[in-house]
């Protein structure tokens, strides 16, 4: 009565092509492990709770030692016909130590079984991303103080704004990575709830102990309602949603990373190991990783979109669509996952190439702005500071020269109140030094910020 998985109710096998339609095995054994403990801690409460006996408790644990070896010698074969990795592993179990195997089932469902695996599997995940976020930060940090004092332009609509140092520039990015971090570590504590206990729907007859599970698992508690447990995947979507974000961040670092290399900019050199060539082009040097992150971007929100919309027409409770949130989960977390892990490295092997950035800060009249608060600061109202120094501007470029380069007397017919004291003003280092205050790009106020960051993280 046993030749296929729901024999009791059916009276035909299922078809091949459904069994292929339907089955998650290829991709959900990958939570082997999580499903294995989630199974060991329902066992012990099964056991503690006299709904098992003593003995069974011990042949399940054996088995499961047994299948855990098993998997991990690559020796464990993994079966289409038994649909996902859940009936896998407790037919396995039930080969291998009988009538135990069949009991570890008891008050139980693969509906919370999933929910509670999934959750598993993704805080293992957020760990390992918030670990690998620290390092980028630090690498950023490191980086930014070897450069807290390199002046660069600051540019707005791409074209060249303020000075602002290389460090400052990069300080940008810890901020937006301590915000990441932030929310992943926030999906992490609304994921930490146990789904176990909810069985397909309802809850269940036996006598459990949810409490006791929970704390087995490292839960900080329960799911309080049975539909909501089996159904909820918002941490996926909050996860996703992270991601996306974090690669957003990562896609704007790229895009830039991809200007600054452009031997027209110059700006940074970033060690060859992170460089590919052109199979026909024998001077190229491409920024393959950065246009390969942006890329990957768009894959990681179509994973948000995914489960957004695989989402939204659920009805309570589970339902089979839910099989489709592991692939897109799994996929946002390895490319999140690879991403951080390659620019971390790849940070440590920027350098900066200083000339150019001042170079390009000498074509942009970059410190036109401190003229004009120069004005201000001699008592002409801002607005007509703007004025004055747009003409000054005028006349510069008409002549192809920077604002500096122009004489005192030439200044001065733009305004009386400019004296000699305006060419401090209008030098870069003299544009990054007047910025002093916190967040703002004077050298000084950069190597503080990175203190005050390392001291976060
Ligand atoms: N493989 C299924 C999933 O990923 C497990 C739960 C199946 N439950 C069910 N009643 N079909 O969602």
């Amino acid at each position: 009565a046993t030749a296929y998985t729901w024999a009791g109710r059916f009276s035909e096998p299922m078809s091949e092509l459904v069994k292929r339609y339907t089955s998650s095995v290829d991709f959900d054994k990958r939570m082997w492990r999580q499903d294995i403990r989630g199974s060991l801690a329902h066992a012990r409460m099964l056991a503690k709770q006299s709904i098992i006996a003593a003995g069974d408790l011990a042949d399940i644990e054996r088995g499961m030692a047994q299948i855990v070896a098993e998997i991990e010698a690559g020796e464990f074969v993994w079966s289409l016909d038994l649909e996902d990795v859940h009936l896998n592993i407790e037919k396995r179990l039930t080969t291998l130590v009988g009538d135990a195997g069949k009991r570890l089932h008891t008050g139980r469902s693969r509906n919370d079984q999933v929910a509670t695996d999934i959750r598993l599997w993704l805080r293992d995940a957020i760990d390992e991303i918030l670990g690998l976020l620290r390092e980028f930060r630090g690498n950023l940090l490191d980086l930014a103080e070897r450069e807290a004092e390199t002046p660069m332009p600051g540019f707005t609509h791409l074209q060249v704004a303020q000075p602002v140092t290389f460090g400052h520039h990069l300080l940008a990015y810890v901020e937006m990575s301590e915000r990441d971090a932030g929310r992943f570590a926030d999906c992490r504590r609304r994921l930490n709830r146990l789904p176990l206990g909810a069985a397909a729907l309802a809850g269940t007859t036996y006598p459990i102990d949810r409490e006791f599970v929970a704390a087995q698992l490292g839960f900080d508690g329960v799911c309080e309602n049975s539909l909501d447990a089996v159904s909820d995947r918002d941490f996926a979507i909050e996860f996703c949603a992270a991601a996306s974000l974090l690669m957003t961040h990562i896609s704007r670092f790229s895009e830039e990373l991809v200007l600054w290399m452009n031997p027209r900019v110059g700006f940074v050199r970033i060690a060859d190991r992170f460089c590919t060539g052109s199979s026909i082009m024998p001077q190229k040097k491409n920024p393959d990783v950065p246009e390969l992150a942006r890329g990957k971007t768009g894959r990681v929100n179509g994973s948000l979109i995914s489960l957004l919309t695989l989402m939204k027409g659920q009805p309570l409770a589970y339902n089979k669509d839910n099989q489709e949130d592991k692939e897109p989960l799994f996929d946002a977390a390895d490319t999140v996952r690879d991403t951080l892990a390659i620019f971390a490295a790849m940070i440590a092997g920027i350098s900066a190439r200083p000339e150019n950035m001042r170079a390009a800060l000498q074509q942009g009249f970059a410190t036109a702005t401190d003229l004009a608060d120069y004005l201000t600061k001699k008592g002409l109202p801002f607005r007509d500071a703007h004025e004055a120094v747009g003409l000054a501007v005028r006349r510069a470029e008409e002549l192809g020269v920077d604002l500096p380069q122009l004489s005192l007397a030439e200044l001065q017919t733009f305004s009386p109140l400019i004296s000699e004291d305006v060419f401090a003003v209008l030098t870069v280092e003299g544009s990054l030094a007047a910025r002093d205050h916190i967040g703002g790009t004077a050298p000084a106020q950069v190597r503080a910020a990175i203190a005050r960051a390392r001291a976060r993280s």
